[in-house]
């Protein structure tokens, strides 16, 4: 295994894991995750003893559980089946990502919060629509969209971050929010395989999934066949990852040499680490 620094700007704190060997990975398949709260004593416990933050975002309050109790209500589990996780391998070698094993989800991104003032101070029309939180990890984004009235889908590579962070955040929310979202673990493709019948949506937004290029043919996927003909798709990303190899650029051309959709930064940071958002519609 080789470790490198995710960003070079944040390689203090991101690190992520790559083999040498890209191919022959076993990447997970897609389940419909299902929230089983009074049975599970880690959700009592991130219940009782993990700190909530609130973002206020114009008129609306998001709450959330900090991602960083709930890593220390399983770094100090003795139940068998939580030092088992995905995440807690990633966590012994401190790494943020390591590839089809663990994706990242139990952090927040900063260019979640990009995307999330972004839609309030433009004012992206949400009440009614039918939104896919892609890549969701604890899924503050979609948790704006079910607070400015959406329905939304929420999809995570680690079942455990949907089963004890995502769905742990919908519910402190408001309890109802849970029987009317959709929570999906898996890899992309499958992900698209398993739910291509399902409604399709009116908004895709995804918030730092574009550092692996070789993701890119998957992300389009999910594009092509879950977005409605007139859906928008909202990619908040940094401009390169260092280590990784992904980047907006690769990304954009990725885009047009596919010639499907079409797409144009329509907003850029000025300050710290270069982030941008994309927004893509189908071409025609
Ligand atoms: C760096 S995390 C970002 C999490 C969150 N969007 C944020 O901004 O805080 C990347 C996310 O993309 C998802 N992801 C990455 N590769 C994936 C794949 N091949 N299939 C499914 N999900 C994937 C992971 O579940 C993970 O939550």
């Amino acid at each position: 295994m080789f470790k490198f620094n995710f960003s070079r700007q944040d390689s203090d704190e991101s690190n992520v894991e790559k083999t040498e060997e890209k191919s022959n990975r076993n990447w997970l398949e897609c389940i419909e995750v299902l929230r089983d709260t009074n049975e599970d004593t880690v959700i009592q416990d991130i219940f009782a003893n993990c700190e909530v933050n609130t973002l206020q975002c114009s008129d609306i309050n998001i709450e959330y559980f900090a991602t960083v109790d709930v890593l220390n209500i399983f770094r100090t589990s003795d139940n068998e089946s939580i030092k088992k996780l995905s995440v807690m391998c990633a966590d012994e070698s401190h790494s943020d990502l390591q590839e089809s094993v663990y994706e990242g989800g139990m952090k927040i991104w900063e260019c979640t919060f990009d995307l999330i003032n972004y839609l309030v101070e433009d004012k992206v029309p949400l009440e009614g629509r039918h939104v896919l939180d892609l890549g969701c990890g604890a899924g503050l984004i979609g948790l704006l969209c079910l607070r400015s009235g959406c329905s939304c889908t929420f999809q995570d590579y680690n079942v455990e971050v949907l089963k004890y962070v995502t769905m742990s955040n919908v519910q402190l929310n408001d309890e109802e929010y849970c029987k009317k979202c959709k929570f999906y673990s898996g890899d992309w493709n499958s992900f698209t395989d398993y739910t291509r019948t399902n409604e399709k949506y009116d908004y895709i937004f995804t918030s730092e999934t574009i550092y692996n290029s070789s993701n890119y043919s998957k992300l389009h996927n999910v594009f092509n066949s879950l977005l409605k003909p007139d859906g928008v798709i909202y990619v908040a990303a940094k401009s390169y990852y260092f280590g990784v190899g992904g980047s907006i650029s690769l990304f954009e051309d990725y885009i047009v040499k596919e010639n499907k959709f079409k797409s144009s930064v329509c907003w850029s940071n000025s300050d710290g680490v270069n982030r941008k958002i994309l927004k893509i519609t189908f071409a025609l």
